[in-house]
């Protein structure tokens, strides 16, 4: 039994569904279970709670051979999983896998990175077999733009005009995690998964111009305006500044490297972003 957290998440769904259609199985911490019904009706069993709850988290172990930790960024992100990883480590899971990112490495400024970075060492230091997965930029963040996309054939970031990014489809990274929790070789390995794609986002608008067949622009954004706009909806203060530093890096080009990690380890190519624009053309069409 795999015990996968994040399954009503980007990541999470496609993990929990790989493994599923693996012929694993499959249990879901979820804070909500009404919205796991899909997840439900595919062979995923539901524990219903939050990481936080101790007691559920440990009712949820029962049983338990791996755990996928996936939770999204924010202040209580290391807090939560390292508390995941140590229940997980005392009912006795043999395989601790985690989603980070690319970007985390010893002494990351940006406080996202040194979350998961930091949470990747307490992993490490609880003496059970563990694997990083570590994607990044994630394709779905353009499905934020297809208002502005489908509207005006243009879309904001305050990247300047030489920000660029590596990009991962968040469907490859659940499909990565659930193959290194269904196949043998992946203990105490720390994968960094990216498609074959380092794009400016100039570049990324002419990809969206070609498959879309009309004209689409990446307008820049001065940062500070943007941040303000931001404002407007993440309530977060700790999440707003993280996340406009993260902004800040993209626009000077901090992730410069593309691994072949996903082809060699899984057997096949990630998915590019032509490939994603086709697969949600319905979203970006006007
Ligand atoms: N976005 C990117 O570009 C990118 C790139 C590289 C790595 N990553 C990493 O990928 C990870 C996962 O991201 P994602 O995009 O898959 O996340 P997501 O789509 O935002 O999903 C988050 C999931 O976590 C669940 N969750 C949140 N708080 C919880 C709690 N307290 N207890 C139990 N479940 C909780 C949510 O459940 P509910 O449905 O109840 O809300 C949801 O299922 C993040 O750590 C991120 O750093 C992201």
């Amino acid at each position: 039994m795999i015990l996968i957290t994040g399954a009503t998440g980007r990541t999470g769904k496609e993990a929990a569904q790989q493994l599923v259609a693996k012929g694993v199985k499959v249990r879901a911490l979820v804070r909500n279970p009404a919205k796991a019904a899909a997840l439900q009706a595919a062979g995923v069993e539901l524990a219903p709670g939050d990481a936080g709850d101790a007691a559920a988290v440990r009712r949820a172990l029962e049983g338990v051979s791996g755990i996928a930790i996936i939770l999204p960024n924010g202040e209580s992100q290391l807090a939560l999983e390292k508390q995941l990883a140590t229940l997980a480590a005392e009912a006795g899971v043999a395989h601790i896998v985690k989603v980070s990112s690319v970007e985390s490495v010893p002494g990351a400024p940006n406080p996202v990175h040194r979350t998961h970075w930091e949470s990747e060492e307490h992993i490490r230091s609880l003496g059970k077999a563990w694997t990083m997965v570590r994607p990044s930029f994630y394709l779905q963040n353009f499905l934020s733009n297809a208002a502005t996309i489908k509207a005006e054939g243009k879309f904001y970031y305050p990247f300047g005009d030489k920000g660029a990014a590596v990009l991962t489809d968040s469907r490859d990274a659940g499909f990565f995690v659930a193959h290194v929790l269904s196949t043998p070789g992946h203990a105490n390995k720390s994968y960094d998964i990216t498609s074959h794609e380092l794009l400016s986002f100039h570049q990324i608008a002419a990809v969206f111009t070609q498959e879309l067949g009309r004209r689409i622009e990446y307008v820049p954004q001065d940062p500070a305006a943007y941040k303000a706009f931001l404002g407007r909806f993440v309530t977060s203060q700790w999440h707003l500044d993280a996340v406009c530093d993260i902004f800040a890096e993209i626009s000077h080009g901090y992730v410069s490297r593309t691994t072949n990690t996903f082809a060699e380890v899984t057997g096949r190519e990630p998915i590019s972003l032509a490939q994603f624009i086709r697969e949600h053309i319905q979203v970006f069409r006007a």
